[in-house]
């Protein structure tokens, strides 16, 4: 394989996909896009990220690995509305968790395993608090590549690491959170030649974009008000922003919705630079040595995550700066919540009929948080993003629902094994 650098060898930042536009060939109008249903024997017209190939064009066809991610849906939901006090048909889920690995990640994972087929790759790693790993280990598998996670011991939820031992994946239980495997695989990939598939890798932003413009089709090409997403590495916010600003440039949409990123207070990093200590994107003028200086502080108290939501549990995120951009174009907001109004929110998810697992509920946490301080009005059109599914984490929920007095829970009733007994427990 030859080198593929995904920072600057230079100043360290990360690199980007960028194209030029005037030199290729891109649709008028979104629109166009909906004739790849007619054609979807194609697989990669099937695909809910290839069949949007146009904008996101760094690889020929032919090395594309896909799974057929990206069929998934967006839906109005007036029950967790009414939770959020948002007005009728106002709010909508979309929900990523029916990727094929149950998460948002396969979005980005087919990009990143297409880029790596292109530059012969033979191994491919990452860090991971769990969805990753799953999403990695199953487009390995489906391209015949080795595949070796990090994960943090005791740090991921069962059902995730379950996907990674069931799709074969070498999974390395490092003694440590997500934050040190992340330094640890960076640490290894400049040793070794492995293709690391974390999101710092750009061509997984190019994939993650196409959730954007899937919740723009579900909208008739409308663009919603606001887009609500969890922050943890921050790749998702980051390609958010970036399909955004593209589609705008491309005079595909004519404005941009604003962003809520969603943190949880146990790993709040990026809450606590952008709203505490007002750290901007400032165009590219980025504050370095005031990022700088947090990270040391966070070293010096020994400062470690700690959240339910273990998706989300990261302190130090890998797109900090790209993330800052996104909240630059599309004037963002970022809010902390609760482990407790997370559990409260995913079981609001649950019961109001989709599901969901921990980090991706903060969504709803914080757009309740946003109505409650009147950022967000209860009219205007919102989406939530559920970046996982319900089966992901299923101790959290048994838990919550066995164990809390809250006023979601929903008690299992232990019952003996006699029919008038059985009777009775169910007309209570
Ligand atoms: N929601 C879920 C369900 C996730 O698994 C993750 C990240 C996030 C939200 C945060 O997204 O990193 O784009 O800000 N999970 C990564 C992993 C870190 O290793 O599976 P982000």
């Amino acid at each position: 394989m030859e080198e593929s650098y995904f920072a600057c060898p230079a100043c360290g930042d990360l690199l980007d996909a960028e194209y030029e536009w005037d030199r290729l060939e891109v649709p008028e109008s979104l629109s166009w896009f909906e004739r790849r249903w007619a054609s979807r024997k194609n697989i990669l017209d099937f695909s809910g990220v290839w069949r949007f190939r146009e904008l996101l064009p760094f690889c020929d066809e032919s090395y594309c690995v896909t799974v057929r991610e990206g069929q998934t849906i967006l839906q109005e939901n007036d029950g967790v509305g009414r939770y959020t006090q948002m007005d009728p048909g106002c709010l909508h889920l979309q929900y990523e968790g029916l990727n094929p690995s149950g998460s948002f990640k396969d979005n980005g994972m087919t990009g990143a395993f297409s880029h790596a087929q292109m530059v012969g790759a033979r191994h491919a790693v990452c860090a991971s608090t769990g969805n990753t790993s799953a999403s990695l280990a199953l487009y390995a598998h489906s391209c015949g590549m080795n595949s070796s996670v990090f994960i943090g011991s005791g740090r991921i939820a069962y059902g995730k690491l379950s996907q990674a031992l069931d799709f074969g994946a070498r999974t390395l239980q490092i003694a440590g959170d997500f934050d040190d495997c992340m330094r640890q695989v960076q640490e290894v990939c400049r040793e070794e030649k492995l293709y690391l598939v974390n999101s710092l890798n750009p061509f997984r932003l190019e994939g993650q974009k196409t959730i954007m413009f899937r919740v723009l089709e579900a909208l008739n090409w409308q663009v919603p008000d606001w887009i609500v997403v969890p922050g943890g590495n921050l790749g998702n916010s980051s390609a958010f922003g970036k399909a955004f600003a593209e589609l705008k440039h491309l005079g595909l949409i004519d404005r941009i919705p604003r962003l809520a990123i969603i943190n949880a207070t146990g790993a709040n990093t990026l809450f606590d630079l952008y709203e505490n200590q007002g750290m901007r994107f400032n165009g590219g003028q980025v504050d370095n040595a005031g990022i700088d200086a947090y990270y040391r502080k966070l070293n010096e108290t020994g400062y470690k995550p700690h959240t339910l939501a273990t998706a989300i549990e990261i302190s130090r995120p890998v797109n900090l700066k790209k993330c800052l951009r996104a909240l630059e174009i599309c004037n963002g907001v970022v809010r902390e919540v609760s482990d407790d109004d997370i559990v409260d929110a995913k079981a609001v998810v649950g019961r109001e009929g989709l599901g969901c697992e921990p980090a991706s509920a903060a969504t709803v946490a914080g757009l309740k948080l946003l109505r409650e301080q009147k950022v967000i009005a209860a009219g205007e059109t919102v989406v939530c993003i559920l970046t996982g599914h319900q089966l992901k984490d299923p101790n959290i929920t048994v838990k919550y629902h066995t164990e809390n007095q809250s006023r979601y829970s929903n008690r299992p009733i232990e019952v003996d094994n006699e029919i008038g007994a059985i009777l009775k427990a169910l007309n209570r």
